[in-house]
């Protein structure tokens, strides 16, 4: 069972618990965009069944009235087996999608990654006429060619800073070129997106640079933030705009669990307090 103290971060394991937490947000006018918890699967069964999971819960989504989609790891539906596989069972996923009309989103995992995420969001994507999204990388130095690259390609692009540590080579490292060129890539999204917009960061700056450029160019976009993190501000904001929570489920909760608690001291904190009982 899952601890309280990491329910705030996690949806439950079961698919059923991931639901009854979409229903709470939606409820306070938040969409949500389910994870399976799970990543680098060497052994193709492992890939398989967490492919064949996302089928079923976006079946399972299917019969309620609920407003969410999910988001998948490439490396926890084969990519570290093969892209083959990972292509295959993604087409698993999406052939299901297709049949409820539903979003599919591919989260972006390490550097030696991107171009197979890229190139199958581009084919999925086109070959469904959008109903896709994929995340790009600020801290990754090749993003400004793939953010010109899919300004026509139907979808939507989550904008987010880079969660892996890259070599110096390839990707910015410091936070201030980073928050600098995830700016740049903003304007030059709402410039020339005609929607299809996710900020997906927690920083109040982006926040309202995002908010700038909308009121300017008029191009729709939506807020995306992770279960647990400024969930005050997410239903603030959900006044305003389209907000969706990233929101993680499933038996492989502790690593993500660990991961949040160390990003920020005030998570590590908050973490002691509950467990000390203050
Ligand atoms: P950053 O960490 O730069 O902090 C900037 C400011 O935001 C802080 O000064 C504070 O004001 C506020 N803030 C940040 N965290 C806070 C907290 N815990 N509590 C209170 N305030 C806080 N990465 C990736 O590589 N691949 C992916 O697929 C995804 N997917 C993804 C989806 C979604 C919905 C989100 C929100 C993020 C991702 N990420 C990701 C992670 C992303 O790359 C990045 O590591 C984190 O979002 C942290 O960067 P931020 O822009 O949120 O703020």
């Amino acid at each position: 069972m899952i601890p309280p103290i990491a329910r705030r971060f996690v949806a439950g394991e079961t698919p059923a618990t991931a639901l009854e937490h979409v229903r709470e947000c939606n409820d306070r006018d938040i969409k949500v965009v389910l994870n399976l918890l799970g990543e680098h699967y060497d052994d193709p069964t492992a890939a398989d069944d967490d492919a064949r999971a996302y089928a079923a819960l976006l079946s399972d989504l299917a019969d309620t009235d609920l407003d969410a989609c999910i988001t998948i790891k490439p490396s926890q539906i084969g990519l570290d087996v093969s892209e083959a596989r990972f292509r295959d069972n993604l087409r698993g996923v999406v052939d299901t999608a297709d049949e409820h009309d539903q979003f599919v989103w591919i989260d972006m995992e390490n550097h030696t990654t991107t171009d197979a995420t890229l190139d199958a969001f581009e084919e999925f994507a086109e070959a469904r006429g959008g109903g896709m999204g994929v995340c790009l990388q600020a801290n990754l130095k090749r993003t400004r060619d793939d953010i010109e690259r899919f300004a026509d390609v139907p979808g939507k692009i989550r904008l987010v800073k880079g969660a892996y540590d890259e070599p110096p080579a390839i990707a910015y490292k410091s936070k201030e070129r980073i928050n600098e060129v995830y700016g740049e890539y903003l304007e030059y999204m709402f410039e020339n997106y005609g929607g299809g917009i996710a900020v997906a960061s927690h920083d109040p700056v982006m926040i309202d640079r995002a908010n700038e450029l909308h009121e300017e160019h008029a191009t729709p976009f939506e807020i995306q933030m992770l279960m647990g993190v400024r969930e005050d501000a997410q239903e603030e904001l959900a006044h305003e705009y389209e907000v969706h929570q990233y929101a993680p489920y499933g038996g492989k909760w502790l690593s993500y669990f660990y991961r949040r608690m160390m990003e920020r001291k005030e998570n590590a904190g908050f973490a002691l307090r509950a467990i000390l009982g203050r």
